[in-house]
């Protein structure tokens, strides 16, 4: 993957490897279906970027890896739920069957709750730190995932269809607000997250949340583009899922040769972003270009 920062990449995945939920027997296939969808594989993108925010603000990426781990268990409980057949239906996810074709709908729908609920567990018992900015970065963490983000993002996604199928929804600042919603906002808190734990002061945060808005919307807006350009075997999720379900997209939007120009002009904005940000920034510059230009 160029140069992303494998390092990191695989101090997430032992930590994630490691990680077992209950003992109870009566649960164990519970367990074994949040572990199935949690270490298929994944890219990792958030925890990563969790693990470099560290660095650039002097914290040994190991310090934050319980947050940055919580981070990982709601996306893929995010996941989880986003392929069910109430949402957007998809049969492949991270190369493996779905949770709901492997499990079952009701064991895949626990396996997306149980996920949530630990990733709090493993923040309040494992993340180290002031308790007071701990709070402030769970805080942060929650918000992301609630109806001001993710969940919030993914109602306005599924209601879409439903209002009408016209082209009268195509508002760029609509569609802009709902992916950074669905998508932006957790991306967002991966950095976000790292600053409050830091302890980081608010104006020194401004040039970071400038940069982790814009990536959030960029990751979201090459999603949609692979949807139309990747391969399944690529992508490890079905392509042109987004077609079949008549979703509104950047490329359903603004057709893909736009889309690729909003793409490279949000790239750009990151990037600037990034530039006020700090010396140490090298890994966050590194998942911005990867953001931009990934395959996967
Ligand atoms: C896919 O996220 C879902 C979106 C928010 C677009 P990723 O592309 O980060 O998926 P994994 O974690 O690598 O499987
Ligand atoms: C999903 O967006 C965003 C989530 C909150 C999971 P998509 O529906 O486009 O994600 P993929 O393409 O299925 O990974
Ligand atoms: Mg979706
Ligand atoms: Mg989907
Ligand atoms: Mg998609």
């Amino acid at each position: 993957m160029g140069d992303y920062p494998e390092d990191l990449r695989e101090l997430v995945d032992d930590y994630l490897a490691r990680l077992g939920f209950s003992s109870a027997p009566s649960t164990a296939g519970l367990e074994e279906a949040m572990r199935y969808s949690l270490l298929a594989g994944g890219k990792r993108i958030r925890p990563v970027l969790a693990l470099a925010t560290a660095r650039a603000i002097g914290t040994e990426p190991e310090q934050v890896l319980p947050g940055a781990a919580a981070i990982e268990l709601i996306h893929t409980y995010s996941l989880i739920h986003d392929d069910l057949p109430a949402m957007d239906d998809d049969e492949l996810r991270r190369g493996m069957p779905t949770s709901h074709v492997k499990y079952g709908e009701n064991v895949a729908i626990l396996a997306g709750d149980g996920l949530f609920a630990e990733a709090m567990r493993l923040f309040c018992e494992r993340q180290q730190g002031d308790p007071e900015l701990v709070v402030a970065a769970l805080g942060e963490l929650v918000s992301a995932t609630g109806v001001g983000g993710m969940v919030g993002g993914q109602y306005v996604d599924v209601t879409q269809i439903d209002v009408d199928g016209s082209s009268g929804r195509a508002d760029p600042d609509a569609l802009r607000e709902m992916h950074a919603l669905k998508t932006g906002r957790l991306i967002a808190a991966s950095v976000g997250v790292v600053l409050q734990l830091g302890g980081i002061p608010e104006d020194a945060r401004i040039p970071y949340r400038g940069f982790a808005d814009e990536l959030g919307v960029l990751f979201q807006i090459v999603d949609d583009i692979l949807d139309v350009t990747g391969s399944d075997e690529e992508l490890g999720k079905p392509s042109g899922s987004d077609e079949r379900h008549g979703k509104l997209t950047y490329v359903s939007a603004f057709g893909l040769g736009r889309a690729r120009e909003l793409a490279s002009e949000s790239h750009a904005k990151a990037r600037d972003a990034l530039g006020g940000a700090g010396a140490a920034t090298d890994d966050l510059a590194r998942i911005t270009d990867f953001i931009h230009t990934r395959h996967t």
